[in-house]
Order: C-alpha cells, then sequence, then structure tokens
C-alpha cells in the first residue's frame, strides 16, 4: 500500500504535489469534496493550474476531464489565470440603482482593463457577478472572493490604489469588509433572546416524537420558497429507510434581492445550528451540512467558531448533552457562484463533489438525496424557526401569523427606500405596511421573492405576505416611479440566462432567446408582435424545464407587460415584425475594432 507521501512524491512537480497534500489529507481524499478542494487550490494559486488538476485527478483517481468538468460549472472557478485581484461587481438591479455601472467603469478606466478580461500585466481582473446578497449595503463588489459593500467613486479610488501597490488583501482597511446586519424590526424569531443549547434540552424533556409532533403542529412550512411542510418533510425522512440519514442547510441564498439567511447566519447562527441538530434527533441523522453560498465566503470563520463553541459545550459530537448515542455533527460546504445549486437537489449534487445539475424528480431528497440517502434540505430561516417551536410549543407557534401560513417571515428590502434591511413580520402583514416601515415614498412597484417572484403593482399593495396570497422566499425590492420597470424586468432575465445550468435545452435555448428579445426591445426594434413570442416562450419553458429556474424565468417580463405595459410600448417603435437578429448592431463590434463609424460602415447606408 503507498503512503500519501510516496504518492506525492511520485508526483513530476514536488512543489505542487506537496502543496496539494495538505488540502487532500485535510479532506480525507474523498471525491465528495472535489468543489472544495477546488476552491483550496484556487485560493492557493489564483485559478485552476493545469497541473494542479494534473496532480488531483491522479490521486482521488478520478479523469481529468470529469474534474474540469466540475470547474466549468461554477462561475467561480477559473481553468486559465485570472487577474492577481479578481473583482466581480454585483449585477442585481439594486446595485445599479445605486451606480455599480459607473463605478465599474471608473475602476476599468484607471487600472486600464476591459470589463470581463485581464488586464496585460496579469495584475487585475474585472468582470460582474450575480446578485452578491448585499442589496442592503450596495452598490458591493467580491475582490478575490471577499466582499466590499458601500461602494462610492472614493472607495473605488482607493481600491484602484491597493491594487496598484499589490497590497494583499489581509493589509486593506478593514472598514471596506464591515458588513452591517441592518435589523429593523424583530418579531418572535430575531427578539427570541434564545440561549443555545434550550431547544435541545426541550427536546431530549419532551421526546423525539413529540417534538416531531409539535413541528407538525406548528404548521411550520418551509422558508426557501415552496413553502412545503417542515413536520410532513421531516416525518418522510424518519421513515425511509437508508444506511445514514443527512441533514442539509440550504444556505446558497441566490436569489437575487434576498440576504436575510446572511444576518441570521451571522447573528443567529447557534439557533440555526440548533434547529439542524434537532431535525437530526428526530430523522436520525448523524452528520450535517451547511451549504454557504461562496458570495458568503467571509462569514465561513466565525461559522466554524460557532460550530467549535457548539462542540465544546457538548451540543455537537458525540453524547450530545450528554445523551448516548445522540451523536451529530455539522460540516460546512462552499459553494462556487452558481444559483441554481440553490435547488435541493443540485445542492446535493455540488455537497457529492459534482456539477450543480439538478436531478430528476421523484425521488425526492427525503428518500434518495446525499449520497442516495434519506435527506432533509431546509433553508436556514426554516431551522431557525424550528428552534423556536422546539422551546415554546407547535400551538404557540401556529397561533402567529395567518391559518395557512403560520409564524413569521423575514424580509429583505431593499431598493428606494430610507432604512434597506432585515424585517422580521408575522405572516399576513400588507405590503403597504413594509412600505411605510421601510420608509418607502412615491413606490411603483415591489418586486417580492426576486426575480422569480411577483411583480407588485400599487393597486395591489393591500396583499398580504402570506403563503396564500404572495408567497416569497424573502425578497422584498422597492421600485419607485424614477425607475424604469422594462429595466428591471431585463435586467432578471439577463440573470437567468447567465444562471441557466444549460442540463435542458428549452430553458438554455429559451432565456437566451428571452434575454434577445429584450434586447432587441430596448435597442427600439421591438413590436406588438414581440409580446406573442414571449408568451409561446413562457409555455414552452413551463412545461419543458427541468427545475424551477426555467419555470420561473418568464415571470418578471409577463408581470412587468401586464401591469407597467407603458415602459414596453414607449419601446415600439415598430407596428410590423421586425427580427430579433439585428444586423447592423451586431456588426457594431466591428465598427469599434476598426475604429469606423462613417455612414459606409453601417448597414442602412450600403443598403
Ligand atoms: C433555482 C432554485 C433556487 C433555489 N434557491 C434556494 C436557496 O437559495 N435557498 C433555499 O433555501 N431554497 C432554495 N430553493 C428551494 C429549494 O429547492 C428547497 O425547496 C428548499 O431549500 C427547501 O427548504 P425549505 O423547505 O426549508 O424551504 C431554490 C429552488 C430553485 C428551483
Ligand atoms: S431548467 Fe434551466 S437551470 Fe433548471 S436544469 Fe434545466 S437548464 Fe438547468
Amino acid at each position: 500500500m503507498v503512503s500519501d507521501m510516496e504518492r506525492h512524491a511520485s508526483y513530476p512537480i514536488p512543489t505542487i504535489g506537496s502543496i496539494l497534500a495538505p488540502i487532500l489529507e485535510r479532506h480525507g481524499f474523498a471525491v465528495t469534496s472535489l468543489l472544495q478542494m477546488l476552491r483550496e487550490v484556487q485560493e492557493r494559486f489564483g485559478y485552476l493550474h493545469p497541473d494542479a488538476i494534473t496532480c488531483l485527478s491522479e490521486q482521488l483517481r478520478i479523469p481529468r476531464v470529469k474534474i474540469e468538468g466540475v470547474a466549468t460549472f461554477y462561475s467561480f472557478l477559473y481553468l486559465q489565470p485570472r487577474g492577481e485581484y479578481r473583482v466581480l461587481f454585483s449585477d442585481n438591479i439594486t446595485d445599479h440603482m445605486l451606480g455599480s455601472t459607473a463605478l465599474m467603469e471608473q475602476m476599468c478606466q484607471q487600472l486600464w482593463v476591459e470589463p470581463g478580461k485581464v488586464a496585460e500585466d496579469g495584475l487585475v481582473s474585472i468582470a460582474t457577478t450575480s446578485c452578491t446578497g448585499m442589496c442592503d449595503q450596495g452598490p458591493a463588489l467580491l475582490v478575490n472572493n471577499f466582499a466590499i459593500n458601500r461602494l462610492s467613486p472614493e472607495r473605488i479610488n482607493s481600491i484602484c490604489e491597493l491594487i496598484r501597490k499589490r497590497v494583499p488583501l489581509s493589509a486593506w482597511p478593514g472598514e471596506f469588509f464591515s458588513i452591517e446586519d441592518h435589523i429593523r424590526r424583530r418579531d418572535i424569531l430575531l427578539g427570541s433572546g434564545f440561549e443555545s443549547g434550550s431547544a435541545l434540552s426541550a427536546l431530549l424533556q419532551r421526546g423525539t416524537a413529540e417534538t416531531l409532533q409539535e413541528i407538525k403542529n406548528s404548521k411550520l412550512r418551509g422558508r426557501g420558497g415552496a413553502g412545503f411542510s417542515t413536520g410532513s418533510k421531516w416525518e418522510f425522512c424518519r421513515a425511509a429507510a437508508g444506511t445514514q440519514h443527512y441533514v442539509v442547510c440550504n444556505a446558497d441564498e441566490g436569489e437575487p434581492g434576498t440576504f436575510k439567511d446572511r444576518v441570521l447566519l451571522k447573528a443567529y447562527a447557534d439557533q440555526v445550528f440548533e434547529g439542524m441538530t434537532l431535525c437530526a434527533r428526530i430523522i436520525g441523522a448523524r452528520k450535517g451540512f451547511l451549504y454557504l453560498r461562496g458570495e458568503y465566503r467571509y462569514l465561513l470563520d466565525h461559522l466554524q467558531n460557532v460550530l467549535q463553541q457548539r462542540r465544546e459545550n457538548r451540543l455537537l459530537g458525540r453524547s450530545i448533552l450528554g445523551c448516548a448515542g445522540f451523536d451529530f455533527d455539522i460540516e460546512i460546504h462552499l459553494g462556487a457562484g452558481a444559483y441554481v445549486c440553490g435547488e435541493e437537489s443540485a445542492l446535493i449534487e455540488s455537497l457529492e463533489g459534482k456539477r450543480g445539475t439538478p436531478r430528476n424528480r421523484p425521488p425526492f431528497p427525503v428518500t434518495n438525496g446525499y449520497l442516495d440517502q434519506p435527506t432533509v434540505v431546509n433553508n436556514v430561516e426554516t431551522f431557525a424557526a424550528s428552534s423556536l417551536i422546539a422551546l415554546r410549543g407547535g400551538d404557540w407557534y401556529a397561533a402567529i401569523g395567518t391559518a395557512t401560513s403560520s409564524g413569521t417571515k423575514i424580509l429583505s428590502v431593499s431598493g428606494d427606500c430610507e432604512r434597506p434591511g432585515i424585517y422580521e413580520y408575522p405572516f399576513g402583514v400588507t405590503v403597504a405596511q413594509v412600505l411605510a416601515d421601510c420608509g418607502a415614498h412615491d413606490t411603483q412597484a415591489v418586486q417580492v421573492s426576486g426575480a422569480s417572484g411577483v411583480c407588485v403593482a400599487p393597486a395591489e399593495f393591500t396583499r398580504c405576505i402570506a403563503f396564500e396570497d404572495i408567497p416569497t422566499a424573502g425578497a422584498f425590492m422597492v421600485f419607485d416611479h424614477s425607475r424604469d420597470m422594462f429595466e428591471v424586468a431585463r435586467n432578471f432575465v439577463h440573470f437567468f440566462a447567465h444562471e441557466s445550468c444549460g442540463f435542458c435545452t428549452p430553458c438554455r435555448v429559451g432565456t437566451r432567446l428571452l434575454q434577445n428579445m429584450m434586447d432587441k426591445l430596448a435597442r427600439g426594434n421591438g413590436s406588438p408582435y414581440d409580446f406573442g413570442e414571449i408568451e409561446k416562450l413562457n409555455q414552452l419553458l413551463r412545461s419543458m424545464s427541468h427545475c424551477g429556474l426555467g419555470h420561473a424565468a418568464c415571470n418578471p417580463v409577463l408581470d412587468t407587460i401586464a401591469k407597467f405595459r407603458p415602459a414596453y410600448d414607449k419601446r415600439m417603435k415598430h407596428q410590423e415584425f421586425e427580427p430579433a437578429f439585428d444586423l447592423d448592431y451586431a456588426l457594431s463590434q466591428a465598427r469599434q475594432m476598426t475604429g469606423r463609424d462613417d455612414a459606409g460602415a453601417h448597414l442602412g447606408e450600403n443598403e
């Protein structure tokens, strides 16, 4: 049997072998940790060096092509060198509203680099990324995976200076990286003063089956969007046959405009981990995972510290709270920039070290999840709420909110309002109430539940946040009358086209066609004919897509056409059909490259 060190010694480039050895050892040479290893390799080299891939392939005994297949799926992993400083500007509509486009141009000019490219000297690369979950304190960017918020022209100047001088990130001013919680309204969950270990003590006193009954009595529904009954999910998983059961906390929080899980993980991590541990006891799991989106890399050390503290307090590990056989621990896996990994089956694939492609369902994760074993996947907020229920009882919880939406919901409020941040309300709160509380004026629209959610017009502000009226995973983006709702919808459509994982053709092609159509409308080449085309695309995406991303991709366009039609009509310069492909526009890049913009370089003039 060849020892690990001998295996490394046989590797042709000892430096890479010796750098990778501790990474491989830390992950026990487990292929399921491939994504984690790739992230760490990239943190070390700045990109996935081909020799590092060869080394991983040899050591893990998997083909290179498989590793490259995984790497190319995630937008934060690079097979080609990027800049020493990799800057990614958050591309959400709220960042745009706060001036991110001009700030990115400023940085590109100051550092002599084109957007999307690497500077000739390899110092810096600048590009965009989907919403980084900092909408309450944008505009935001990531530099080498760490978030910097509240960007201003002055801050951009300072960042450029630091980059030019090659100052290591660890020596940048601390305030650049400070991220506020902005908790504006607390209710039962955020205001509970939860004591670490209290819910587990209640569980052990009451009994496992009885605690499950409390969760069921509470009528708690998942906070990740779909609203499935948490008690039923745990019960199905508990009853499912398997060699191991698993608990997974979905902290991928990629829906544009959502950032409440970021705050829960920062300020209420104990309560979230306690909820996972309760679930473990109920379903019989010994292992759990927190899948943390790559954009929240800055939370990793804090979360590891909370886990360690819980181990020391006997709230994790063997014989939790002295109860023989109650063994459970939690591992953190970092994502790498793929929104679709928030979909639970894609998340499980990613946890297994693969591309995050959604699985066929059924079977569902409760019977066939992580490593094909029974697995509960719940949102961060769902676990935090379940701790409270174990402590205070199901009936107490069910009495809050509405008949079909029990308890409270945490909203991530951003956009045109005086006090963006986190607001917790009992279900049933009206849109108007939230707008009044956050200091919104002259509101034209609210996008509830992110890009895949609902666009609510003023006539509907009396509607309620609840599963039976306006369901939401948490985003609440406010737009006043100065905003162009067509551009809001166009931003979301670009998001879906960028984030489509490409697995199924209707979504891969459909989201791209939708993006082309919106871009064509933006250039003034649209006609009423396009509305019919969008409706046809919607039917295709709804009926033929493999997962929720494709199903929801047309929502923002259909909603804004129905409610903000003038924003589209003013762009309709033609009544007759205009093809989506605009040859003159397509030639604009060639004109730019050749430095020509005379009449002869334009199609119309030569016809
Ligand atoms: C494209 C897509 C992205 C999703 N992103 C998230 C996410 O970031 N966080 C989350 O909790 N659920 C997300 N979901 C829902 C999950 O698939 C799943 O329903 C949820 O994690 C279950 O937890 P819950 O029952 O506590 O809501 C997403 C679903 C889809 C289709
Ligand atoms: S619908 Fe889109 S995101 Fe979902 S699996 Fe298909 S291609 Fe991927």
